[in-house]
């Protein structure tokens, strides 16, 4: 029987209560397909700060690179917001993460459940047919650039009066570009083979360069896919006038992490969003969402992203396409029976068809 060592990291508020329902769902496809998955869990995020003082200790690190594949919940939560500079972050253990195992594409496919049509803030005849790939770019950037907030004692008011001061750094290097583009252009090849790029080269020099390297791997390896620049303003709004037309879209690491929150919308929530952070080593699974502090506690969080990014896992790193396709026809299942989180019901949903974190992953589960 084959064995796969999955290291867990729950993180913060709505993450235990995510995570767990996607280690049932795990279970429960090893069971019907004849595989074992071995989870453990290790810290991050808030939940390492306060056991260890740091938000990615080594043990978890080292847990990561020992596994086959990574889940993640989600991390962060006011408990640890701060203004001071000097102390940690549950994000930085996120970031640390994606950066030490070089998880530099971020897959977040923005799919439509057709029952779920009528989640959405958009009109039904706008997001029929709506299948996109957000193909961002995850390890570099203004998340990784050189950033500084100090004290100046001159020049920092229009008057010359001392102020603070601080800044990030938007940098992009050739290779960056080069590598995340060819996996927008091999996804696109396997989808409508059709790209956009969204970028500002109207006002940034990274832009600029983005656009110039993205055409020259266009035209030298993969002329036959479709390429359109869009620029970032104007996609933002594209995408909730037209989400049908995209196929894949790839953009630089800020842009994606605020189109993919736009994006996950016109599905309904953001409760359904899946995602897959590809490197060359063991790759890592997480919603796109974050940990919903203001829900956590109440056992009401869609567990439907975490389940969907097993359903990735189990695509991506383990090449089993049966058992992911039986993932997402069960969570289609669930849906046309009508059964909802709150954040997917609407007006129409029959209160005993609005379910809790637990019971949404034993319906995934029953119809496994
Ligand atoms: P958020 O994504 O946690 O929540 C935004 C809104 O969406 C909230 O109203 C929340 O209740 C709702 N929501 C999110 N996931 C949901 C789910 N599964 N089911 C139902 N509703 C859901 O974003 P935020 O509130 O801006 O951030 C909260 C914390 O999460 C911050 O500390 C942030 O840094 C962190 N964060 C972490 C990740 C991550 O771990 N990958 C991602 C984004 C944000
Ligand atoms: C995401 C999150 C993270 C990001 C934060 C928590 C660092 O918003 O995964 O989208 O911005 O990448
Ligand atoms: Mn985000």
């Amino acid at each position: 029987k084959k064995s796969y060592k999955i290291c867990c990291l729950p993180g913060d508020c709505i993450g235990p209560e995510i995570m767990a329902e996607g280690k049932k769902v795990l279970a429960a496809v090893g069971q019907r397909f004849g595989v074992e998955f071995v989870c453990e869990d290790a810290l991050i995020g808030g939940a390492a700060i306060d056991a260890c003082g740091t938000a990615l200790p080594d043990e978890t690190l080292d847990a990561a690179r020992a596994s086959d594949a990574v889940l993640l919940a989600a991390v962060g939560g006011p408990k640890w917001d701060t203004t001071d500079p000097a102390a940690p972050r549950p994000e930085q253990g996120l970031l640390k993460i994606r950066k030490e195992l070089g998880l530099y594409t971020n897959l977040r496919p923005v799919q439509i459940f057709s029952a779920l049509s009528g989640a959405s803030t958009l009109k039904p005849e706008v997001i029929d047919g709506v299948d996109m790939m957000i193909v961002r770019e995850l390890t570099g950037g203004l998340y990784f650039g050189r950033r500084e907030r100090f004290y100046d004692e001159e020049g920092a008011g229009a008057d010359g009066k001392p102020g603070q001061r601080a800044y990030d750094t938007l940098e992009y290097r050739e290779y960056e570009i080069e590598r995340i583009a060819r996996q927008a252009f091999e996804a696109a090849r396997k989808r409508r083979g059709k790209v956009a790029s969204v970028d500002k080269a109207n006002v940034l020099e990274t832009s600029r360069m983005w656009r110039e390297i993205v055409h020259r791997i266009h035209d030298e390896d993969y002329a036959d896919v479709e390429l359109e620049d869009v620029l970032v303003d104007n996609a933002a709004m594209q995408l909730i006038n037209r989400p049908a037309d995209f196929d894949v879209v790839v953009t630089e690491n800020m842009f994606g992490d605020i189109l993919s929150d736009e994006a996950a919308q016109i599905t309904g929530s953001l409760g359904m969003l899946a995602s897959a952070s590809l490197g060359d080593g063991v790759a890592l699974y997480e919603p796109s969402h974050g940990s919903a502090p203001d829900i956590a506690g109440k056992g009401i969080a869609n567990p439907l992203a975490q389940i969907l990014s097993v359903e990735m896992m189990l695509r991506y790193s383990f090449d089993m396409g049966e058992a992911a396709d039986a993932i997402r026809a069960a969570v289609t299942a669930v849906l046309d029976d009508g059964l909802r989180t709150r954040d997917i019901a609407d007006a129409g949903t029959p209160e005993e068809n609005v379910l809790g974190t637990a019971a949404m992953g034993d319906a995934v589960v029953a119809r496994l």
